[in-house]
Parts: C-alpha cells; sequence; structure tokens
C-alpha cells in the first residue's frame, strides 16, 4: 500500500499563492529550510575540525549560494565555470575547491587567483605539476569501491572513470616527486544517496590513502549521503554515521601524529526536500478500462529530468485549485508536457509508466513534486521542446515570496543562434 505523500513545508494556501503571483511550473525553496540543512552539514561529528563544502552542481543559484555563504559553507565546483560563478557570487578563491572531470583550461588562472586544485586523474596531477612545480595540490582517488541510490549516480569502484584508481599511488608519489608536488589533501566520492554503511569503509580506506602521503593534512570525503525523497525513504543521519568515524581519525592521529581536519560535500543534504515544484494539471486522459489514468502537468523532463534519467521518485501532492480534497484517492501515471514517450514523473525502472495513488486529482488543481531542490533546476535537459527555463522563487524567513530566478522568455532561448544566409 503505497502512502500517500504530504506537502514539506508549503501550507496549500501558499501553493495557490505562488502558483497566482508567479506562474507554472515554478520552483520554490525554503529559506529557513535550507539554514537547518547549513547547520545540520556544520555539525557533523569529527575530530579535528571540518570544512563543509556545497557541492554547487546541486543548484547553483546565485540566491542559495549567498544563503549557503552567510551560514560559512564553501564550495565544490565541478567545472571551471562552475568556480567562476562562485567567484562571480563573491566566495573568495580559496573557499573554492575544483573537481572536475575534464582538465579546466582556465586551471592556471583559477589556481593563481588561490581556486584549489583538486587533481582528477594522472594527467591532470602531471599538467598541474608541469605549471606549478613546488606547490600544494589536492588528489581525487577512486577507492575501489563505490555506492549510489542507482547504477548511474554510483561513481566508485571500477566501473567508474571519477579520480586516480587507489593502486595508482605509486604513480601519483612519482608525478609529486617529478614536480615537487605536495600532497596536501586526499579526496574520495563514491556516489550519491551511497549507504551509510559503505560511507564508513570508505572513510577507512580513504584515511589508509592519506596515510601514504606525510604531507597530507585534510581528508574529504566527499557528498552523497542518502536523502530520502518519499515517505518510505530514509535520509542519513549525520550523527549516526558520523561519530564512528571520529575515531578513525583519531587512530589515523596516533599512528601518522596528523590530525587530519575533515571535509565532506554534501549537495543533496543541503537542498533536495528544502525545494519543489508548482505545478498545473493541464490535462488528464485515460487509455481504457485495463489501461492507465494519465495526468498530464504543465512541467516535463526539461524542468525535472531525475524520473526520466533515473526512474527516480518525487512525492506529487494534489492541491486543490479552490475548495477542499474529496477524501478520495485514485491511482495516476503523471506525465510531463514534453512530446517525448519518456516524459514520465511516474516511471518504472527501466522505463514504462508506473501508477501512483494520490489525492483525486482534476484539470486545473495543482501538482506539487517534492523532493526538488537539488539536481532538478540544474540539471533538467533545458529548452527541450522550446520550453522556457523554469523561474525560481525563494520563501524568506517572513513567509513572504521573491522571484529569485525569472522564467525564461522566448528570444533568450534562441538569443545565440546565428542566422546566415541560404
Ligand atoms: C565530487 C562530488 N562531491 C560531492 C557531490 C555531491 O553529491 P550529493 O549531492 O549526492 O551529496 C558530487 C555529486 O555528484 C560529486 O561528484
Amino acid at each position: 500500500m503505497q502512502s500517500i505523500e504530504k506537502l514539506k513545508f508549503l501550507t496549500e494556501s501558499q501553493v495557490r499563492t505562488v502558483a497566482q503571483q508567479f506562474g507554472t511550473p515554478v520552483f520554490v525553496y525554503s529559506r529557513e529550510k535550507i539554514e537547518k540543512s547549513c547547520e545540520t552539514a556544520l555539525a557533523f561529528p569529527n575530530a579535528y575540525g571540518l570544512t563543509v563544502r556545497y557541492a554547487m552542481k546541486a543548484n547553483p543559484n546565485r540566491t542559495i549560494l549567498e544563503i549557503m555563504k552567510r551560514k560559512g559553507i564553501q564550495i565544490d565546483a565541478s567545472s571551471e565555470y562552475e568556480a567562476r560563478r562562485a567567484l562571480f557570487y563573491g566566495f573568495k578563491p580559496e573557499e573554492i575547491m575544483l573537481t572536475s572531470q575534464e582538465l579546466a583550461k582556465g586551471m592556471k588562472e583559477l589556481v593563481e587567483k588561490g581556486v584549489i586544485f583538486n587533481a582528477c586523474s594522472l594527467r591532470q596531477l602531471e599538467a598541474f605539476g608541469k605549471i606549478f612545480p613546488g606547490k600544494e595540490v589536492s588528489v581525487r582517488f577512486n577507492p575501489g569501491l563505490g555506492s549510489g541510490h542507482t547504477k548511474k549516480t554510483d561513481v566508485g569502484g571500477k566501473t567508474s572513470s571519477f579520480g586516480v584508481w587507489h593502486e595508482d599511488i605509486e604513480k601519483i608519489k612519482e608525478i609529486a616527486k617529478k614536480y615537487d608536488l605536495k600532497i596536501f589533501k586526499v579526496h574520495t566520492h563514491i556516489g550519491s544517496g551511497s549507504d551509510p554503511a559503505v560511507w564508513k569503509v570508505v572513510a577507512q580506506v580513504s584515511l589508509d590513502i592519506a596515510a601514504q602521503f606525510p604531507d597530507c593534512r585534510i581528508l574529504n570525503l566527499g557528498g552523497g549521503f542518502k536523502v530520502g525523497r518519499m515517505e518510505d525513504e530514509k535520509t542519513t543521519d549525520f550523527q549516526t554515521i558520523g561519530k564512528p568515524v571520529i575515531s578513525l581519525f583519531e587512530e589515523f592521529a596516533k599512528k601518522n601524529g596528523t590530525k587530519l581536519k575533515m571535509e565532506i560535500e554534501p549537495g543533496s543534504f543541503l537542498m533536495v526536500n528544502n525545494g519543489a515544484i508548482v505545478t498545473t494539471i493541464d490535462d488528464i486522459v485515460s487509455t481504457g478500462e485495463n489501461g492507465y489514468k494519465f495526468v498530464k502537468v504543465d512541467a516535463g523532463m526539461d524542468v525535472n529530468t531525475r524520473p526520466s534519467l533515473y526512474a527516480a521518485k518525487h512525492p506529487l501532492v494534489v492541491v486543490p485549485k479552490e475548495g477542499t480534497h474529496s477524501g478520495k484517492t485514485e491511482d495516476y501515471v503523471f506525465v510531463g508536457h514534453c512530446c517525448e514517450s519518456g516524459d514520465l514523473f511516474t516511471q518504472a525502472e527501466g522505463g514504462g509508466p508506473i501508477t501512483r495513488t494520490t489525492g483525486e486529482a482534476a484539470i486545473g488543481d495543482y501538482i506539487v513534486m517534492e523532493g526538488a531542490g537539488a539536481y532538478c533546476s540544474s540539471m533538467s535537459v533545458k529548452n527541450y521542446n522550446s520550453f522556457p527555463e523554469t523561474a525560481e522563487v525563494l520563501l524568506g524567513l517572513d513567509g513572504s515570496f521573491q522571484l529569485i530566478r525569472k522564467r525564461q522568455n522566448l528570444e533568450q532561448i534562441f538569443q545565440n543562434e546565428v542566422p546566415v544566409s541560404l
């Protein structure tokens, strides 16, 4: 029996206000909830100090980054563009660490400014050494095991290209020696939505790697903390997961004489349940008695790609446009507005429709898609079917709503196209 999902931070009346004030679809984020998540992350148990970096790929909106900055959160940037964006929003270079799959073309300039470079491959380390001999550098390792909420978000182990393979430590040492580099930080990140038990094992493996580098004074254990979106999904408790790791750091200090500072870099944890998408039901169609009842909303994979990409589940809550709920429930398939068979918000693993039980819905009612604060606005297949980028709104501490990103207009969608004479 599926449990009927509930709103996580908005009231029904606020849903109607947002929809009427800003139109739909629209993202809404709660400042209060983001600040609380920051506080929980900053209280992550640690032995000798902690830095929390926000994996800004989760949601790089300027206002969200500013909220994090005020809380003392630093930045994990996944590309030089993210690093530049964070600099533009006022983060100090030394508050930003660049961990990029591709060697940033602007690495030299960013490092000269003070951005921390996390070499993610032997090639990246060599390139850094050539430009900055004698300098300190961080290295990302693939610790040999990974864990994610799906195979697609598992970024550790032999099936993953992320980081230097743990058996290549000697090659790292050779490059470090060649360029007189000091490996001052070891970094691992094993996936998104990872299993807490695997996380503890990886912490030990990462400490063993750090022990091989005498200049190492910081261990970054990445992000990937599991966050439950649906009622029956669990969220990692930072106190539970973090406390056993304190003694691992203490043992390391006893054995190796270094009190390692810890870093974590959550993305999901800081944002997932602090954002929702308010959509409107555009249509309801059926494929007969033996078929399905489809609820079509005015958002799709261009607004939230996760269901199409990962068969990810987001809570879907019906809010009547006016009046109250009928008290009845129904099983629906929720579909997006893109002309694409895979644009399903309730998708079976491997593809195809699956039903979701919600309150009875009618055309014009609102569907609030919860758990949409991370990897939705930032990761969507924007502008597919030429739908404009969705507006974003912040629910402030005083209960008022402020626009933090305008809805894109049509001209902005094609502004970079260059007309040629044919
Ligand atoms: C290097 C790195 N750090 C941190 C994160 C954040 O992961 P999550 O949002 O699951 O916490 C990611 C996400 O892919 C990542 O690649």
